[in-house]
């Protein structure tokens, strides 16, 4: 698996996304996608599924191979809850150590030196191998790297062809750190797009793989959701092609206003 680097940690460049998933579902196709080949899952306290994706990897018998991120809710990241509510992850999801540890989305009311400072702490005492944020703006991806003590490796936004997000993505590089792309297919709505279905018949791929090639390609980290097993392989299959420099230019075209689809106006911090 291709790998994207940031400050010496190696994210695997096709992740699963799980929000949504649920029960043994998640936890069959946690298994599934990592026997696939995928080698990061991404789960977060706040989809409720830590166990299922847990005894997913589990069932992969491939644990020590996949990297698992998991992400603090906004409403925890005051220290003594940001350090029981990762320890009670650890449990559900039956592991050691997280290997990533993501602030799902910036909460204003808690100071962020505060948050990051029990994030080293955790690094520190070993419950996590590498610290992140995810939701992050260009100017709050400066100040969380001015106050943090340990590295930041990634922030994971919102990023597809119909959003543009370059200059999230050039504060990220700026910063040493990767992007992950979450809602990489735009919620599935890739498909049927023209422009995406018809760069696709060219290569004999699908839409949502030319939604995916468009991100790897660019060095962007992507975890598509899927509850279908059929799915997972065709979405980890986008690594198997190139798109032309003409064709990343025109997808690059589609980023048009109101683009976004995950609803970040509560927080509001956000600019
Ligand atoms: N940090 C954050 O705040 C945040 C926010 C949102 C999401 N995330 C993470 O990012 C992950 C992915 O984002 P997402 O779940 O919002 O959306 P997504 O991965 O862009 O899209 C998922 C949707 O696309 C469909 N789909 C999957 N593969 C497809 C394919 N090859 N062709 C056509 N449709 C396809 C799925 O339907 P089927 O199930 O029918 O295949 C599902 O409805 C989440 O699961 C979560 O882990 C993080």
């Amino acid at each position: 698996m291709q790998v994207v680097e940031a400050k010496g940690f190696k994210i695997p460049i096709v992740g699963l996304g799980t929000w949504a998933l649920r029960g043994r579902d998640c936890a069959r196709l946690v298994e599934q996608a990592i026997r696939l080949g995928y080698r990061h899952i991404d789960t977060a306290q706040m989809y409720d599924n830590e166990a299922e994706v847990g005894e997913g990897v589990h069932a992969s018998g491939l644990r020590a191979e996949v990297m698992v991120t998991t992400k603090v809710q906004p409403t925890l990241l005051s220290p003594p809850d940001l350090e029981r509510s990762v320890k009670e992850s650890l449990g559900k999801l039956r592991i050691d150590v997280i290997d990533l540890l993501l602030i799902h989305w910036p909460n204003p009311r808690v100071p962020l030196s505060e948050t990051l400072g029990a994030m080293a702490n955790m690094k520190r005492a070993g419950y996590v191998k590498q610290i992140g944020v995810s939701n992050f703006t260009v100017a709050l991806l400066d100040e969380a790297n001015k106050a943090s003590s340990e590295p930041l490796v990634c922030n994971q936004v919102e990023c597809h062809p119909f959003l543009d997000q370059d200059k999230v993505f050039a504060a990220c590089k700026k910063h040493g750190m990767a992007m992950v792309a979450y809602s990489p297919i735009a919620r599935g709505g890739a498909k049927g797009d023209k422009a995406l279905e018809s760069v696709g018949q060219a290569h004999g791929k699908t839409a949502a793989q030319v939604c995916l090639r468009w991100l790897t390609q660019q060095g962007i980290v992507v975890i598509p959701r899927t509850s279908k097993v059929e799915r997972l392989e065709e979405n980890l299959a986008n690594l198997e092609f190139n798109l032309s420099d003409v064709e990343m230019k025109e997808i690059a075209g589609l980023a048009r206003r109101g683009g976004r689809i995950v609803d970040w106006t509560w927080s509001p911090k956000w600019d």
